[in-house]
């Protein structure tokens, strides 16, 4: 695992965008998967300001979302389907149609896990997958104690993610307690890996990260197991990681 130290949240994302605009530039057909939550909207900003300023195009890019709450429909404004395509998706000329977000309001959401990790199969798995991480490290809704062979599945929410989720609702009670999420081991057979953690309020989870113990009560540290992942933090992220520590993913 590589670590990029950013300054701050303004360049964490700077760094992020471009290191995404390359790769789309260099491979203008390549499949990525996303992130919803706070991290990455600074990123997602910059991607629309070079879309605009520079025309990258995202025309033949194919995207798969990490995770969607169950029982919320596109339409909702706390649905990570609202969430990209507000910040990112309705401003870039990606075709909608090559945009996959597992669906919170199937019929049949067991045949909605399945069917999405057969699609990112048949599209040849993910290029590069960006991921935030959660204050107890999860990853996508891969709550600690998430098996790191795990699939696209179906899983209720820690009362933990739900309280620091609960900042996008009206009310904490209407924080969904199930979500869709890729599985660890749908993420971590992704060619490349990009995570992004930033801010005080991830101390803690980059300490643990960073400590190197591959565990799945820390579901982040399978990035540990993988053999291209990246994670790009700000200072303020990294301040309880010690020096020595540090220096060796530099
Ligand atoms: C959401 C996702 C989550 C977030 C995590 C951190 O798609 O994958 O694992 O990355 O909850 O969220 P923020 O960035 O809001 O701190």
């Amino acid at each position: 695992m590589k670590l990029i130290k950013a300054k701050d949240y303004e360049d964490l994302s700077k760094l992020a965008a471009t290191y995404f605009i390359k790769k789309i530039q260099y491979s203008p057909a390549m499949t990525i998967g996303l992130a919803t939550g706070s991290t990455p909207e600074g990123m997602y900003r910059y991607l629309v300001k070079d879309y605009k300023e520079n025309h990258t195009s995202y025309r033949n890019i194919t995207t798969f979302n990490l995770d969607e709450y169950i029982g919320l429909d596109g339409s909702n404004n706390n649905s990570y389907r609202f969430f990209m395509n507000n910040h990112l998706f309705n401003h870039i000329d990606i075709e909608k149609s090559n945009v996959h977000i597992p669906c919170g309001t199937s019929k049949d959401s067991l045949a909605e896990c399945a069917t999405y990790d057969q699609l990112i199969k048949e599209h040849g798995g993910i290029d590069l997958q960006l991921l935030g991480i959660g204050g107890n490290g999860h990853i996508g809704f891969n709550e600690p104690g998430s098996s790191f062979q795990s699939r696209t599945r179906i899983v209720e929410l820690t009362d933990k993610t739900r309280r620091d989720n609960a900042r996008f609702f009206n009310n904490p009670e209407e924080v969904p307690t199930e979500a869709i999420t890729m599985g660890m081991g749908t993420i971590l057979e992704s060619k490349e890996i990009l995570m992004l953690i930033s801010g005080e309020g991830k101390r803690e989870a980059a300490r643990m990260l960073l400590s190197g113990n591959v565990n799945e009560d820390f579901p982040a540290s399978a990035l540990h197991k993988h053999a291209n992942a990246i994670v790009i933090a700000d200072e303020a992220a990294l301040t309880d990681v010690p020096a020595d520590l540090l220096k060796a993913y530099l």
